[in-house]
């Protein structure tokens, strides 16, 4: 609920966070409160005693603060150093990081936006060139605040929506230029937000390829800290989702606040201590590289930004976001759809595909249970390596004799869907496309460029290069009953720069390149409103809301190794629910890492995420397609818990950095403990994992959270069996004759003998299952064995399913 009391105080209202501002006697905008729902008392005929409540979240400035700049002479009590503004305009007294920076056709850079008017109206907020959130139920409404600067002609207009049952506020800035000359927007952000204090910290998602998403904290102190991105899209180098909490807080108690931005381009963090110990957040499109001009009538709309706020730690900060990106983020058909489980191409055959191979892997995975079959790179023009082709996106005759219909139609005949990979961004500049059109590229002509995975970047600023990728790709889509497609963005932008632009609007390229996806986008997905569209930038380089707008799930990373990956999942959970992010099962060693994990850890992993198989069916045993054909059949009882379900972390690898511990520590840091819980919280489903086996450790307990109190659950795990050889020469300890390892014998042995694993069966409470916890069978410690006792080697975990009786 949105409320303007007496045209200067603006209170906005989720289901238990309050966000109120005001506007200040200098006319600009005081931010006075964001938190736990407080109680403001207003009546419609806002009485005198409603104001008395508001005034006391006003800070109070009586004399000016030494060494500081009065904002005019009227008003020689404020500095707007020291001010809690919803909005800072650069160039009257406040120093700390700007919204907005204009450069002025007379050459100014100083602006001063002051309180005009403001509105209310239903509904979210709705951009021209952006995507944002949107609600179904059109519940939703926008408190439009627009302020006008007071030398030049421009009005600036701050959007606030309120999404009440996610406990989010989504902000957004749209600067129009009603003067007679043309200004040149510097910076123009999303978000800012400036809190009284500084007791801090910010915890950003930064990391490369292969490892996205490392939670990395700081202590906010005097000075500013932040992080960007530069490359041309939201980057695995730094999310755009990013938190901010007090000291104390953990996941489970303490003050948190959340933000992202609904922007898949080159985006800004900061946050910055003043020197009178308050505290500002701002996020918006990096302003580093951004220049746009701005000429007479024209608007320039900001990317729409989301915060929530959760005073029960990181874990209800989480759920809140979870909560909004599932109901007002993602949409279309497959956005209440549960996924199916696919078997990707790339780790079993790389660029060595043809009809008969692919054909064989498909029906392995038919045999299994798998229901969707995904044909990745290599397909189109001579693409046998990454050097060449992307740009040509017609079928290699020699590898698809019968062509993309010809290949689905044999897969679908199987009894599984079809799907297939596409990098329609991105040109090789050996193609028939980059000869035909050198000119589309992002690239400086006459200089060299600096390549990335031998591809070049379409000028996607460009209509005629819009035009080109919604034709042809709507050629491929419909060239065969695809129901699925990986939608693959390989490198990052360098060499920025569009033939198509004047020098005066070179600093718009990347921002344009922007404009031009999303029209590709949104075209592209209305037109095939069935197909299952999955983000991609080689893994996790591109993973935000912007894309979830469109695409209902993202490819997490290129890392598949199931350590790796549940730091990388444990990461995303944080801002993203499980729903969007894909993880895949794969060989052992693995193909990033050289690991070896156990077959149960990596699917235990990844059904923690949308589930699907990326391995070689046809090379491996009999137990473990066995093994896999049982995973398959688990999760698709139980992925509705998995994909509609409450998500706590219990224990994760940050905890022992946050504690100073060493991983090889059993307690914390070396164990990770997830859980998920059904709505209606009858069904729960928790994971276990341990990375290094630690002697002395037998002890395991879990502590699932978000069941209800007095009612009783029943626990219990999935039915194991292990291999003897696992238990190397040991198992010359219970055979009557002596066996030596890596021998026939052993093998032979070890296909009639299977080790049962140990039974969990217990019965307990809901509160005590949360507070006291549940032992576990002991880990297996050198001193006996038996179906009671948990094998559990380095990297091994469980999942276990807790469901009301
Ligand atoms: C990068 C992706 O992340 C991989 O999964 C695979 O699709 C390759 N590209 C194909 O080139």
């Amino acid at each position: 609920m949105i409320r303007i009391i007496d045209n200067q105080y603006f209170v906005l209202e989720t289901r238990n966070t309050s966000y109120i501002f005001g506007v200040l006697p200098t006319g600009q905008l005081e931010h006075m409160y964001y938190g736990k729902k407080i109680t403001v008392l207003y009546s419609e005929a806002d009485s005198e005693e409603d104001k008395i409540y508001l005034d006391g979240l006003r800070e109070r400035h009586v004399f000016m603060p030494g060494n500081s700049n009065a904002y005019d002479p009227d008003h020689m009590q404020y500095t707007l150093q020291d001010m809690r503004l919803e909005m800072s305009s650069f160039g009257k007294g406040d120093s700390r990081e700007p919204f907005i920076v204009i450069r002025h056709a007379d050459g100014s850079v100083t602006s001063d936006f002051i309180f005009d008017s403001a509105k209310i109206k239903k509904g979210g907020l709705t951009l021209e060139t952006l995507p944002t959130a949107y609600d179904e139920k059109e519940e939703t409404e926008t408190l439009s605040v627009t302020l006008k600067d007071v030398h030049y002609d421009l009005s600036l207009q701050l959007n606030y929506t309120v999404y009440a049952d996610s406990n989010v506020i989504t902000r957004n800035a749209i600067l129009k230029n009603t003067s007679n000359e043309e200004i040149v927007i510097k910076r123009l952000l999303s978000n800012q937000i400036d809190f009284g204090s500084k007791d801090f910290n910010m915890a950003s998602f930064t990391g490369a390829w292969t490892r996205e998403m490392h939670r990395s904290d700081t202590r906010l102190l005097n000075g500013k800290h932040s992080v960007s991105s530069c490359h041309g899209s939201s980057s695995n180098f730094a999310n755009p989702f990013t938190f901010l909490y007090r000291d104390g807080a953990n996941e489970d108690c303490g003050e948190v606040y959340g933000f992202n931005l609904i922007y898949s381009g080159n985006h800004y963090e900061a946050a910055e201590v003043s020197g009178f110990g308050k505290t500002r957040f701002v996020q918006g499109i990096n302003p580093e590289g951004f220049d746009w001009t701005l000429s007479t009538g024209e608007v320039f709309e900001a990317p729409e930004s989301f915060m929530t706020f959760s005073a029960a730690g990181f874990n209800g900060m989480s759920q809140n976001m979870h909560h909004f990106i599932r109901n007002h983020i993602v949409r279309g058909f497959w956005k209440k759809k549960e996924r199916p489980i696919l078997l990707n191409s790339w780790e079993a055959a790389y660029f060595n595909i043809s009809e008969a191979k692919l054909l064989k892997l498909a029906k392995a995975g038919k045999e299994v249970g798998i229901e969707l079959f995904v044909m990745d790179d290599g397909w189109f023009g001579e693409r046998n390596d990454d050097t060449s082709s992307l740009g040509d996106w017609d079928v290699n005759p020699k590898k698809l004799p019968h062509g993309l219909k010809g290949l689905c139609d044999k897969v679908r005949a199987l009894g599984m869907d079809f799907g297939i990979w596409v990098e329609p961004e991105m040109v090789n500049a050996n193609s028939k496309l980059y000869r035909e059109h050198p000119d589309w590229t992002l690239e400086i002509p006459g200089k060299p460029h600096s390549e990335g995975r031998n591809q070049r970047v379409l000028d996607l600023g460009r209509t005629e290069v819009q035009d080109f990728i919604i034709k042809k790709m709507t050629e491929v889509f419909s060239s065969a009953d695809i129901s699925y497609v990986k939608w693959d963005m390989n490198r990052t932008m360098t060499d920025i720069y569009s033939g198509a632009l004047s020098y005066a609007n070179e600093g718009e390229t990347a921002h344009r390149y922007m404009i031009g996806l999303y029209r590709v986008m949104k075209e592209l997905t209305e037109t095939f409103p069935a197909i299952l569209f999955e983000g991609c930038s080689a893994g996790g380089n591109r993973f935000d809301p912007g894309i979830l707008c469109y695409f209902p799930q993202i490819w997490g990373s290129d890392d598949t190794d199931a350590v790796a990956r549940c730091e990388i999942e444990t990461g995303y959970s944080y801002g993203y629910p499980l729903s969007t992010v894909t993880a895949h099962v794969s060989d052992v060693p693995n193909h990033q890492t050289l690991r070896k994990t156990p077959l149960e850890t990596r699917f235990n992993v990844a059904a923690f995420g949308v589930l699907g198989y990326e391995c070689n069916l046809c090379d491996m045993k009999k137990e473990e397609l066995d093994a896999i054909k049982q995973q398959i059949a688990f999760y698709k009882e139980w992925r509705t818990l998995f994909f509609n379900g409450e998500f706590y972390r219990r224990r994760t690898m940050y905890d022992s950095l946050q504690r100073g511990n060493s991983v090889l520590e059993t307690l914390p840091g070396n164990e990770i403990e997830w859980n998920v819980v059904s709505l209606d919280k009858k069904k729960a489903i928790s994971f276990f994992m341990h990375l290094l086996t630690t002697p002395g450790y037998e002890t395991g307990r879990i502590k699932p959270a978000g069941l209800r109190e007095n009612v009783r659950y029943h626990l219990y795990n999935r039915e194991l069996k292990y291999d003897i050889r696992d238990f190397g020469n040991l198992v010359n300890t219970v055979s009557p004759i002596h066996v030596k390892q890596d021998t026939l014998l052993l093998d032979l042995i070890a296909k009639k003998v299977k080790l049962d694993g140990e039974k969990e069966d217990l019965h307990l409470y809901g509160d005590t299952l949360m507070n006291a916890g549940a032992f576990l069978a002991p880990a297996f410690a050198s001193t006996g064995y038996n179906n009671e006792v948990r094998p559990f080697t380095d990297f091994a975990s469980r999942i276990y399913v807790i469901e009301e009786e």
